[in-house]
């Protein structure tokens, strides 16, 4: 290697670092950072919508992270793999977290900043983002009419009629307790999957009884690790209410909701609802 310097005092190293590529460099051959970096296509010259476009695309990214460690996780239950199960849910915990971060560069948007380009992108909505459906699936809230409305994209549809015909992953989860020996009733293990999942009286003793348990005990840290996931989740939900209450208020949504109360509606909805029930029995 050759060390040099610059007339700034700066060490370079060269040789190694500047010797040409062949072609695309071996990071954009792997990263495909400059397709990436070409989809930031802004409607309008609005100075905030390019962080709008881009935040919205980097959740996107956060979903797909997300969708891959739960459905991974779901595979790891069914074999019996808690371990490996933990492992993906630690995983995906940290993606929620960083998902949750990504709010920053839009979270204070005036009315007159978001109107700045609104008119420009139409009827699109998030309401429309597919991966975020995956992820609502995976938590067992399953929408027919949700996969309905991507027939007109065939790829689409067919990965979400796919996840929405699955047990999500709460399913998986109570199916392993079961064989753990946790007496997860048997209408809830036999159920109609593609059902929204709602809170049953059996599973919440089944929480109960975990909680009442050893405190180490490993199905306690799995339950405490889905409570975390239900808490980001709907920390994320309602810090979507306050960005849309301060960037337009209670105008009706793109996609043709009645906007911040549909939301906020949305939102309460809980997530694996008897880990939070269980609490006040313990
Ligand atoms: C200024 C920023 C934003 C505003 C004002 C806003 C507004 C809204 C509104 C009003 C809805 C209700 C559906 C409708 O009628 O359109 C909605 C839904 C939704 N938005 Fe946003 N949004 C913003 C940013 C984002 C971002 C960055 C994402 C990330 C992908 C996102 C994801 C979603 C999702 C997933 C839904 C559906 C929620 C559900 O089904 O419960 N939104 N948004």
């Amino acid at each position: 290697m050759n060390h040099s310097t610059t007339t700034l005092g700066e060490p370079v190293t060269d040789d190694v670092l500047t010797r040409p590529f062949p072609g695309a460099s071996p990071y954009d051959t792997y990263v495909h950072a400059s397709v990436l970096n070409s989809l930031q296509q802004p409607l309008t010259e609005a100075p905030d919508e390019m962080g709008f476009l881009v935040t919205t695309q980097v959740m996107e990214l956060w979903f797909t992270l997300i969708v891959h460690e739960w459905r991974t996780a779901r595979v790891a239950f069914a074999k019996d793999d808690l371990p490996a199960a933990l492992d993906a849910l630690t995983r995906s915990r940290r993606a929620l977290t960083a998902l949750g971060g990504a709010w920053a560069p839009i979270a204070a948007l005036t009315p007159a900043q978001f109107n700045g380009f609104r008119a420009a992108f139409g009827k699109a909505s998030g309401f429309q983002s597919a991966m975020y459906r995956h992820m609502e699936f995976l938590l067992g809230d399953k929408s027919p009419g949700l996969v309905r409305a991507h027939r007109g994209d065939p790829a689409v549809h067919e990965a979400l009629a796919e996840a929405y015909r699955e047990p999500s992953l709460y399913d998986e989860v109570l199916a392993y307790l079961h064989r753990q020996g946790l007496p997860v009733p048997r209408h809830v293990r036999e159920r109609d999957v593609t059902t929204p999942y709602t809170s049953d009286p059996g599973v919440v003793e089944v929480w109960r009884r975990v909680h009442a348990g050893p405190r180490h005990h490993p199905h306690l840290t799995l339950g405490e690790s889905l409570t975390d996931i239900a808490e980001l989740v709907t920390r994320w939900r309602f810090d979507h209410v306050l960005v849309v209450r301060r960037a337009m208020g209670a105008r009706p949504g793109s996609a043709g909701s009645a906007g911040l109360t549909w939301l906020e509606q949305r939102a309460a909805r809980p997530v694996f609802p008897e880990l939070w029930e269980a609490r006040g029995d313990v």
